[in-house]
């Protein structure tokens, strides 16, 4: 059964995972939401306005009073930028599965903030809530995203053609992975 535990902080080297506020917004906005380059790996549109974010932003904190909810903030320690966000999403007690997504702003890519974020992410999922399989899927187009899912040990099980389309009115093909709890619990030795 999946202990569900809501959002907490969690702490890795350079980051500080933490529950998003409303006063994120301009950051979220400018840093990654309304970047393209961003964008482009993601289904949505990128905003065009602030008011956009603001309305996003706004739905995600009015859930966090859910124990169910889980979407964090990535903030850097160093400088207490906020660089980016991670969520676990689609929960299924049936199985106790659920996907994990993530984007950063583009100035911080190719540093290491991605997987961090996610090893962090993987292991507060196994460890403290119990989940069974995590899975995620990436544009064939975006592999470095496959690389963060490799670098924590998540494993391709297959391609899926035209599985989105997106806001541009392209359909993407995209990379299936998952890492179960079990195959994770033995690589870091329990
Ligand atoms: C995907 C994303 C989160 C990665 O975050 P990141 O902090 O840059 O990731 P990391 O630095 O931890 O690792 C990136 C890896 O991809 C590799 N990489 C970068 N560009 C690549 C490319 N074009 N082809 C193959 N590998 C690439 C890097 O070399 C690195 O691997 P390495 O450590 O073995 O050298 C970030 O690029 C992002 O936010 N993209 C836009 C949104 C998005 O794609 N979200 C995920 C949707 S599935």
């Amino acid at each position: 059964m999946i202990n569900y535990l809501g959002t907490p902080v969690i702490e890795t080297d350079r980051l500080l995972l933490r529950p998003l506020k409303q006063s994120d917004t301009q950051s979220i906005f400018y840093h990654w939401l309304s970047d393209e380059r961003v964008a482009d790996n993601r289904v949505n549109a990128a905003h065009t306005s602030i008011a956009q974010t603001e309305e996003r932003v706004k739905k995600i904190v009015s859930q966090y009073k859910n124990k169910e909810f889980c979407y964090w903030g990535i903030e850097l320690k160093g400088t207490g930028e906020l660089i980016g966000e991670i969520d676990l999403y689609d929960f299924d007690s049936s199985k106790d599965n659920c996907e994990v997504s993530y984007s950063l702003g583009f100035k911080w890519w190719n540093q290491g903030y991605g997987t961090e974020a996610l090893q962090a992410v993987v292991e507060f999922g196994f460890r403290q809530m119990n989940i069974h399989k995590i899975s995620a899927a990436h544009n064939t187009d975006n592999p470095a995203s496959g690389r963060v899912m490799a670098k924590v040990g998540m494993k391709q099980e297959g391609v899926i053609r035209h599985m989105i389309r997106n806001a541009k009115n392209q359909y993407k093909d995209c990379a299936v992975y998952g890492i179960l709890r079990e195959d994770y619990l033995k690589s870091v030795c329990m």
